[in-house]
């Protein structure tokens, strides 16, 4: 009966306490002590919510330092569906947010790569921000980790492709197979959050890039919790938005969402191995691209309301008057000074300035559980 009645109760207390708050007619003791008894559930939940997501935290921080180099490969190698596949498990409404996001991606790449310029893409998938650059008279090159994408991809940007020239291989981002400043522009789109290293790959996007060349960057957003209530978790949208620049108020550190790999393609007996899917913090991510040289001169956040909140599935079951609403929503929230901060999703535009602080990324350069 209790658990029934708790999902109402939540919305409903800070609700009505509100609505007492700002009664017409109500007298100054009553708004007070409603204003006071609101403050208090606010500072109870806030409370609790900075608790749970401190303890999560840690626990997936240890969850995460158990992955490996063959568990990592292996999952990427064997497991993980291209993005088109993806699209036909999660449906038309995800693939319409994916779509919001390559919009955004190769709009950049547009502005910042000279006629003539060379793109590379790495972690490119299944090539779906080359699909959108096929008038550019450019050389893209696409990487990515996992072979089957790999395969899928080439086939594709040969079969496709027309002023764009270029091809796809296999590599790691953490050891890009190119020589310095051979690109003028590096794209990762939705990448980062799944590598063990980020640092050693933002350093070799920064060698990749030629002087002045622009790294656009997409990830998620930090921290992207799926909320139950909109009123009793107003604090933690506020933590959001402060966060990104002061990233010690985010209670739900970036090691949210560690990925299980399938027991199935683990030796038998072994531990449950977790391999990264990260959320960034802006202000950190900040200090990690100017380590490496990366001046970032442009940032935003898209993606509003979260893709997997009960907001998202009630679009997605109204079909296309649902996608239009979601983009209504991207809209008014792009352009609402604080809530555009609350997007899932992080954007960020970076120009090589200078030279890494080190020839490799010292120690300390990055948070994360798997960096020195
Ligand atoms: C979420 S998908 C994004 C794909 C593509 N960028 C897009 O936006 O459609 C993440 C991609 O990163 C690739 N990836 C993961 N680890 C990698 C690594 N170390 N080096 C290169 N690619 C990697 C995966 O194989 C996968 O294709």
């Amino acid at each position: 009966m209790l658990e029934r009645v708790r999902p109402l109760a939540r919305p409903a207390l800070p609700a009505a306490l509100l609505a007492a708050a700002v009664r017409p007619g109500a007298r100054r003791w009553q708004r007070l002590a409603a204003g006071a008894s609101l403050v208090g559930v606010w500072e109870e939940v806030y409370r609790r919510y900075r608790r749970d997501g401190r303890s999560r935290t840690r626990s997936e921080w240890e969850q995460l330092r158990s992955t490996d180099w063959e568990a990592f490969s292996r999952h990427y190698n064997e497991r993980v569906p291209t993005i088109e596949e993806e699209f036909e498990l999660w449906g038309e409404y995800h693939q319409h947010r994916h779509e919001m996001r390559y919009d955004l991606v190769a709009g950049a790449v547009r502005r910042h790569l000279p006629r003539g310029g060379a793109v590379l893409d790495v972690g490119c998938g299944s090539v779906l921000v080359a699909d959108r650059l096929t008038d550019v008279a450019a050389r893209y090159v696409g990487i990515d980790f996992g072979g089957h994408h790999v395969a899928y991809a080439s086939e594709k940007l040969a079969a496709r492709h027309a002023s764009l020239w270029g091809a796809v291989g296999r590599g790691d981002a953490e050891r890009l197979p190119f020589r310095d400043a051979s690109f003028d522009v590096v794209v990762m789109s939705e990448v980062i959050e799944h590598l063990m290293r980020p640092e050693l790959a933002v350093w070799e996007v920064s060698r990749v890039l030629r002087p002045g060349g622009v790294f656009v960057m997409t990830t998620n957003n930090a921290s992207e919790v799926p909320l139950r209530s909109p009123l009793s978790h107003l604090l933690a949208w506020l933590e959001k938005a402060l966060g990104a620049t002061h990233p010690e108020l985010i209670s739900y550190r970036p090691w949210v969402w560690p990925e299980p790999v399938d027991p199935e393609i683990l030796p038998p007996g072994s531990p449950p191995i977790y391999v990264p899917h990260s959320h960034h913090i802006y202000a950190e991510t900040r200090r990690l691209f100017a380590a490496a040289g990366l001046d970032t001169f442009q940032w935003s956040t898209f993606e509003f309301p979260p893709p997997q909140s009960a907001t998202a599935q009630w679009l997605d079951r109204r079909g296309e008057p649902g996608k239009r609403l979601a983009d209504a929503v991207e809209a008014v929230a792009r352009s609402t000074p604080g809530v555009r901060r609350l997007g899932c999703h992080l954007f960020m535009l970076a120009r090589r300035t200078g030279e890494p602080v080190a020839p490799r990324p010292p120690a300390g350069v990055w948070p994360g559980p798997l960096s020195p």
